[in-house]
């Protein structure tokens, strides 16, 4: 895992833009993965910003959303789909029939879970999929627990993310329980994946998944079997890393390199 720390949570998100940037002045029509959640914010005002000032065109794209509350309609402010419309969609140009976001309201759910892996398919794989962290170092809403094969499918969220999600609702009890959520291998899959991490409060679970042991009661852990992944810090969630001289040293040296 190639591992990039920044002084600011701006100065990630810029990276991370840049990085998604790049995959789609190489490829167009690429496929991405995307997270909701506080910690992709400021990559998507980055993203819309470099599509309103210099052109990032989306119009070949197709993305694919991680997850979604069960029992939220798209038109709930909370919704995964109200979000991912309210901060990225409605301000680039991506056409909505290349939109996918898991459903949430669906009265099937193994069959829709079944669909979306073979939508995903259908589009050729993941490109370049997007991810945050739990402060339980989930990935997606795959909690402490869930098996590093697992597929898109219905998930019970675990007490530490409904408490932490509960700063979106207005009461705890409102947040929901369940979620339907891509599995770790669905995200494995993906050709590259960046990993988005900030603040304190995630330091903890930064530490398993850069520097734990692969387990399952740290999902994040499972991207250090994937061989394209880079994960963008801030300093605060670097906080509890024990090789951070050693990340920066990489990242000074890497220019320097011999060209493969
Ligand atoms: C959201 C998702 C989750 C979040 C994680 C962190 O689509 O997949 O794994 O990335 O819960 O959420 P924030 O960024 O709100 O701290």
């Amino acid at each position: 895992m190639e591992v990039h720390i920044k002084e600011t949570y701006e100065q990630m998100s810029i990276d991370a833009a840049r990085k998604v940037a790049d995959v789609l002045n190489t490829k167009p029509n690429a496929v991405l993965g995307l997270a909701t959640g506080s910690t992709p914010q400021g990559m998507y005002q980055e993203l819309v910003r470099l599509h309103r000032e210099e052109g990032l065109d989306f119009s070949q794209v197709t993305t694919f959303n991680l997850d979604e509350y069960v029992g939220v309609p798209p038109s709930h402010p909370q919704s995964y789909h109200y979000f991912m419309h309210e901060n990225l969609f409605k301000h680039i140009n991506v056409p909505p029939q290349n939109v996918y976001v898991p459903s949430g309201t669906t009265d099937n759910y193994a069959a829709f879970c079944a669909w979306y892996e073979q939508r995903i398919d259908d589009c050729g794989g993941i490109d370049l999929q997007v991810l945050g962290i739990g402060s339980d170092g989930h990935i997606a809403f795959n909690e402490p627990g869930s098996s590093l094969g697992s597929r898109t499918r219905l998930k019970t969220l675990a007490k530490q993310t409904i408490d932490d999600n509960a700063r979106f609702f207005e009461n705890r009890e409102d947040v929901p329980i369940y979620s339907i959520t891509m599995g770790v291998g669905t995200i494995l899959e993906a050709e590259e994946i960046i990993l988005l991490i900030n603040g304190e409060n995630k330091a903890e679970a930064a530490k398993h998944a850069i520097e734990g042991a692969v387990c399952s009661q740290y999902t994040a852990s499972a991207l250090q079997m994937h061989p394209e992944v880079t994960a963008y810090l801030d300093t605060a969630a670097a906080g509890k890393l024990e090789m951070t001289e050693y990340y920066n040293w990489i990242q000074k040296m890497k220019p320097g390199a011999p060209r493969l």
